[in-house]
């Protein structure tokens, strides 16, 4: 028997057909239009409300950009600022699009927004989007290493030294307007591009990686340890030395903290405070702790300045790693006076850098490794 449909059943029946070839249809659009965004690398999210926003065509014409992807993506997208979006340079920062729209209002160009969000954090661009328009945003942040949340301490430094920018920004970083052995941070891991300096201290407990003893060879005698790849590279120079008739002499290595405090109270009761400021570091502060500095010496003369191996050491050490780390016209700098014999280990990529730049480990620390 068939089965007889009452005629408003074909009604709805026809009805929710229609509606299904209607939805499918709409289906199939919707996938052609989002399928261009898509391929040029829109997420779903973001090509779903760039084409309920109308804006594929523009987005199209623009094509991949990763900071309109943000903002489509984002619920702080405000239509006004599209065109800005799109020229921002992307920084995956959480509160990116927000970040911009703050900063618009404030009356930044694009250009400078994508300096300030390259030189800070998510949250030190949220800080700074908060403050008034600063005056000298290109004079410190068209360093790529300047800071954004040491805006101010920039302004006063260079107010009061009167240094460039670029040496205001670096001394800053170096944490250079407080005062020495002050507020200071502690540097927990070994690395041969460790920073120690009268900013930057190792715990009591602090041990180099792999130290090792030295052999009595190389040595004035004493027992000496430092840091295996600081020994061998200290190895290789004495042979390179050696070769040419000079003799290299290791008069001190590794010192631990405790050892760093018996010469300090040594030189102190000896020479007084004022000597002791000048040329040897706080237990804590000292280069020696991180078995990557030796004060070398020559078997030719007991004033390691004026021998044939100083010269050498001058000419030829970063070849091997070492960097003469007190140099004379950086004690400004390095806030030591001038120790002809104190090299340190820095591996030979930063050692001849730092040769041929004729700058000190604080410099390049701050431009490349912070
Ligand atoms: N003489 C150097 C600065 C030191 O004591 O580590
Ligand atoms: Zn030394």
């Amino acid at each position: 028997m068939r089965l007889k449909l009452k005629p408003p059943f074909v009604i709805i029946l026809k009805i929710i057909g229609g509606l299904c070839v209607f939805c499918f249809c709409l289906f199939l659009f919707y996938s052609y239009q989002i399928h261009g965004l898509l391929e040029l690398g829109y997420s779903k999210e973001a090509s779903k409300n760039i084409l309920f926003g109308f804006k594929k065509a523009a987005v199209l014409a623009i094509g991949k950009n990763k900071t309109l992807n943000a903002a489509f993506e984002s619920s702080d997208y405000q239509e006004k600022n599209f065109d800005s979006y799109s020229k921002i340079t992307y920084q995956k920062q959480e509160h990116l699009i927000q970040n911009i729209n703050r900063l618009l209002k404030k009356g930044y160009s694009n250009q400078n927004i994508s300096m300030i969000l390259s030189h800070g954090t998510d949250k030190e661009v949220m800080d700074f989007a908060k403050r008034d328009k600063i005056r000298y945003l290109e004079e410190f942040y068209s360093f790529p290493y300047a800071k954004l949340s040491y805006y101010d301490r920039y302004v006063q430094y260079s107010d009061q030294t009167g240094e460039d920018e670029e040496n205001t920004v670096i001394f800053v970083n170096l944490d250079m307007d407080k005062e020495a052995y002050t507020d200071s941070t502690l540097v927990s891991h070994f690395s041969t591009t460790m920073l120690v300096n009268k900013y930057r201290y190792l715990d009591s407990s602090f041990l180099p990686e792999k130290l090792e003893k030295i052999s009595d060879q190389y040595t004035n005698g004493e027992e000496q340890m430092a840091a295996k790849v600081a020994v061998d590279a200290f190895i290789k120079m004495y042979r390179a030395a050696k070769r040419e008739g000079l003799g290299l002499v290791i008069n001190s290595s590794y010192r631990s903290y405790q050892q760093q405090q018996e010469i300090c109270d040594t030189y102190a009761s000896l020479y007084g405070n004022s000597y002791v400021e000048k040329y040897v570091a706080k237990p804590g502060f000292s280069e020696h702790q991180t078995g990557l500095s030796f004060d070398i010496g020559s078997t030719s003369s007991d004033i390691f300045a004026q021998s044939k191996e100083y010269e050498w050491m001058m000419d030829n050490a970063y070849r091997y790693g070492f960097i003469l780390r007190y140099p004379k016209k950086d004690e400004d700098i390095t806030l030591f006076r001038n120790e002809p014999w104190h090299y340190r280990y820095v591996g030979e990529k930063i050692a001849s850098y730092i040769h041929e730049h004729q700058i000190t480990f604080e410099e390049y620390y701050v431009q490349f490794l912070d």
